[in-house]
């Protein structure tokens, strides 16, 4: 018993300082130092698992000098329009960073360059687990300690311009599986509704 109380406190403890404990960030209070841009064009439509997107950046070279002294990683996401937002609440934007569900899929995560701070870019193909949605991209950049301290978005503050789509692949073949289930129920039923009529028929007679 005791065994498990010390356990399950450590446990806490843990959690504590991996987490909430740390202090909470907010987006809000990000400064937005990375210039980010990334290749699709406002609303081209990409396909999961086979195009590629290439995605580019850099610190702000109008900032000053040292802006980015604590910056050690830098980790490219994927995020959610909002038009793609709307009634998912599992896509929802929270100020609070740990919360945050607008930016789900990670493009790369790589160490900060500081000696080349304009061009770092970064070509993939779309993960094919991707969901069907409007995206942007956005870049935060992370210190020693792993806390995000600063962001770039390739779309403005309102999240209006540089939208792409991405189309899922298994999106479409979710849709196929379902047409086939229903498909296939009803040529059960109809069988099913077959036998019994046949035989009622066969009562009759
Ligand atoms: C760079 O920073 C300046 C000053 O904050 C800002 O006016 C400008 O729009 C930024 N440039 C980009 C490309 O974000």
């Amino acid at each position: 018993m005791a065994e498990r109380g010390f356990l399950l406190a450590s446990l806490l403890l843990f959690f504590c300082l991996a987490g909430t404990c740390y202090g909470i960030v907010l987006f809000s209070s990000l400064p937005r130092t990375l210039v980010v841009t990334a290749s699709p064009n406002q609303g081209q439509v990409l396909v999961a698992g086979e195009d590629k997107i290439t995605v580019t950046w850099g610190v702000n070279q109008t900032l000053a000098a040292g802006t980015d002294s604590a910056y050690k990683t830098i980790k490219v996401k994927l995020c959610y329009a909002p038009i793609s937002q709307v009634d998912r609440a599992w896509r929802k934007t929270v100020d609070n960073m740990a919360k945050d569900k607008t930016c789900q899929f990670q493009i790369v995560a790589k160490p900060y360059d500081a000696s080349n701070k304009t061009v770092q870019s970064f070509e993939l193909t779309v993960e094919r687990d991707v969901p069907s949605a409007t995206y942007f991209v956005r870049a935060y950049a992370y210190n020693s300690e792993d806390v995000v301290v600063a962001y770039g978005q390739t779309t403005n503050a309102h999240k209006t311009t540089n939208l792409f789509e991405i189309q899922s692949i298994t999106g479409r073949h979710m849709s196929l599986d379902i047409a086939a289930i229903c498909f296939s129920g009803f040529s059960v039923l109809s069988l099913a509704g077959f036998f019994v009529a046949e035989k009622r028929r066969a009562k009759r007679s």
